[in-house]
């Protein structure tokens, strides 16, 4: 007889920050709660809220406190809301809250699966007749968000400033986000990687992105590999979608990609993501792919779907498959059935969506 096994929580550090972010990450933490209370005492969440973002940073000029790292050290996972308010420049709450975390974190791996969700009508004609889905692996390290560069010359007077935004790319950050999307691709029925660059006009980085993509394939004799340039992927999400399957890219390229996906599948309110630190040395954290949203904030009808196809990736995270399947069966049954917000095209509010998902997990 095995032993009975004791339950496992798990400890989330909240950070919901702005416009739509607290809306969406209450739906999310309402679902899993949920999921937890039907699990027979195996597993349950144990909530921190941090209130940081553009109002934290108002009331004390920063978005996060100088030791805020420090204390979430030792969360299991982040679930993260979004960034970004008009009263804040963008590129401060950015850098100041969630480049923040991610970097320091190592949150190295970005992943973005783009899901078709029934009932959810895609500008795209391929989705009526074919099953789509495939995921976007974003190098989140490095690229063209390292922060390097800088402004000078502004001193000559007006006309004369220069700034430089440096790219950087390092063979271990390369071949370790390519390992990945081949790791994953094994993961998946259609076993492929398309690789992304921009090497035809980026001639330093993206040609040692190219060559370690060539060096690595061999490893993995049973993945399919092609390797397309960043407009012609482009064209390629709307034109041949159903030949992907794990699309990998740097930070900026995927960045992109992973929204014109999101589009493509309806909304940017229906994108997942997972920043993942794969070696497990430091939390990941869990979020929309969509920003704050401020044109639709506080009216309660933010898309909770991005949310919540966030929080089953956090559930694959915690080894729980099984879990992560009834929560994405539930998101399809209640697109399916027609409960839908308006950027979707519905009439539905947040909290109807969150109703109709719990409704259908109890089913
Ligand atoms: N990860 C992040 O935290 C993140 C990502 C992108 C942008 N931002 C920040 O968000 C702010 C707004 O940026 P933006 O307008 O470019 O992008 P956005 O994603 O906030 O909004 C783009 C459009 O998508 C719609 N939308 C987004 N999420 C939705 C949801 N859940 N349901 C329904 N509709 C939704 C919005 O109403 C808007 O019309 C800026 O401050 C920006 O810096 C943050």
């Amino acid at each position: 007889m095995s032993a009975p096994h004791a339950p496992r929580t798990f400890r989330i550090a909240a950070i919901p920050a702005d416009g739509v972010g607290p809306e969406v990450v209450a739906a999310g933490r309402t679902v899993l709660d949920a999921l937890a209370a039907r699990s027979g005492g195996a597993f349950a969440f144990d909530w921190t809220e941090f209130p940081w973002g553009c109002g934290y940073y108002e009331k004390t000029g920063l978005m996060m406190p100088e030791d805020g790292l420090d204390e979430l050290a030792d969360y299991d996972a982040l679930y993260f809301g979004a960034v970004g308010w008009p009263s804040v420049p963008d590129h401060v709450s950015l850098w100041g809250l969630r480049l923040r975390i991610c970097q320091n974190f190592d949150q190295w791996a970005n992943v973005r699966p783009v899901r078709f969700h029934p009932g959810v009508v895609s500008p795209l004609r391929a989705a009526d007749s074919t099953e789509l889905d495939w995921v976007v692996v974003r190098e989140n390290s490095e690229g063209e968000y390292a922060g390097l560069g800088g402004r000078n010359l502004a001193g000559r007077g007006p006309g004369n400033e220069v700034a430089l935004q440096t790219a950087l790319f390092t063979e271990r950050g390369c071949e370790r986000i390519l390992r990945f999307a081949f790791d994953l691709a094994r993961t998946r029925s259609e076993q492929k990687v398309s690789s992304v660059t921009k090497s035809n006009a980026q001639q330093y980085g993206m040609v040692l992105w190219d060559e370690l993509f060539a060096r690595v394939a061999p490893d993995y004799p049973d993945v399919a590999t092609e390797s397309v340039l960043v407009d012609a992927m482009s064209a390629k999400f709307v034109l041949h979608p159903e030949d992907l399957s794990v699309v990998v890219a740097s930070n900026l390229n995927a960045d992109i990609l992973s929204d014109l996906g999101s589009a493509l599948a309806g909304s940017l309110g229906l994108a997942a993501s997972a920043n993942l630190n794969p070696e497990r040395r430091f939390p990941s954290m869990f979020e929309p792919v969509h920003g704050s949203a401020p044109d639709i904030a506080g009216r309660g009808v933010a898309n909770p779907i991005g949310a919540l196809g966030s929080a089953a990736l956090m559930l694959d995270h915690f080894d729980l498959p099984a879990e992560a399947a009834r929560l994405r069966a539930a998101l399809d049954a209640t697109t399916a059935a027609g409960v839908l917000t308006p950027d979707v095209g519905g009439s539905a509010g947040t909290d109807d969506v969150v109703g109709a998902v719990l409704d259908h997990l109890a089913g």
